[in-house]
């Protein structure tokens, strides 16, 4: 089998939170570094689906950018551009489109959700379903597909979609010549489940969530919030299903971690103290990158150019895909 190729693409949807952080940014760059070869892309056209709010989009790109970039994303070792600055990707996309059944769009579980959504709250089944959303999965086939991604990590509400681009990597293989590569999903067996604020799933839609670059003293101030019982210092307390025990497992070393849990079962550690260990633990992860995100975003010129010699890294794999693929299908072949 040819190299491990490990592709990832991130939805811009603003600032990430901690849970984000643990539970899908810090596994994505451990792949990107383990990789052979491995490509980060921006999916601003699909972004584009949902958002119709310009300056959003254009902020949400640089957020998320010097989100990873910050977060120690090495632009040597992974190609990390915008799927938009790769024009080939959407090229691709009409190609894919010619051998790619209806059904199979008719099938998606996205818009099977977003129609049963529609049917449910009285409107025509189809409302507000642009054709973006609906064919969703060829653009994220062609993303896969015009890189040689071999290796896939997604969430469980994206294995669909892989084996969309399986199956569309096969109808264009069978019904031409055999040119592209059948990817691999890694179904990342259930990421961490980071506690919120309020011990639920830590989630913007709860709005118990901490973001990730925010101001020290805001970050702390979310920290002091977070709900507990009433158990008073002295009293022995439970570290499983302690909100500030779990978040201090993801930040504090593994001595200082065993070091809260015995204190916690024996009593004496009060919960106010305790938060004050998670947030200057927090604080000491959080530092560095914190500083770096503000210099990115204060400087997106030197995003750009990241971005743009990621562009052209990606590029030069997907015009010689591309090119194979024309002229398998009888257009003609790239200059
Ligand atoms: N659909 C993915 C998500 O919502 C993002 C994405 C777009 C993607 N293209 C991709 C992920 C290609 C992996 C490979 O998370």
């Amino acid at each position: 089998m040819a190299a491990k190729t490990v592709l990832t693409g991130v939805q811009a949807t603003g600032m990430p939170h901690l849970g984000n952080y643990i539970g899908a940014i810090q596994p994505a760059l451990r792949n990107a570094e383990t990789a052979g070869g491995s490509f980060l892309f921006i999916a601003d056209y699909h972004a584009l689906n949902s958002v119709h709010d310009a300056a959003k989009l254009t902020r949400d790109t640089y957020e998320v950018a010097a989100c990873w970039l910050a977060l120690g994303l090495d632009p040597a070792r992974t190609v990390f551009y915008r799927q938009s600055d790769v024009p080939e990707i959407f090229e691709l996309t009409t190609i894919l489109m010619a051998v790619t059944p209806k059904g199979l769009m008719d099938r998606s579980h996205a818009y099977k959700a977003a129609c049963d959504k529609n049917r449910e709250d009285g409107r025509d089944a189809d409302a507000n379903v642009n054709m973006g959303l609906y064919t969703y999965p060829i653009l994220m086939a062609a993303d896969i597909l015009a890189m040689r991604g071999t290796h896939i990590p997604v969430g469980h509400d994206q294995k669909q979609h892989i084996e969309f681009a399986r199956d569309i990597a096969g109808y264009f293989n069978n019904t031409f010549k055999s040119v592209l590569t059948q990817p691999e999903g890694i179904v990342q067996e259930q990421s961490a489940t980071v506690p919120g604020l309020d011990g639920r799933k830590m989630s913007k839609s709860y709005n118990n969530h901490i973001p990730l670059f925010a101001e020290p003293k805001a970050r702390q101030k979310l920290i002091m919030k977070i709900i507990t019982d009433s158990k008073l210092p002295e009293e022995k307390k439970d570290p499983e299903g302690n909100t500030i025990f779990k978040l201090y497992t993801y930040f504090a070393d593994a001595a200082a971690v065993a070091e809260m849990r015995a204190a916690f079962e024996r009593g004496g550690m009060g919960y106010g103290d305790a938060k004050k260990l998670l947030a200057a633990a927090v604080e000491t992860a959080l530092e560095e990158p914190t500083r770096k995100y503000n210099a990115l975003m204060a400087d997106t010129a030197q995003i750009d150019a990241i971005l743009a010699e990621g562009a052209r890294k990606a590029r030069a794999v997907a015009r010689k895909t591309l090119s194979e693929v024309r002229v398998a299908a009888g257009l003609k072949p790239l200059e």
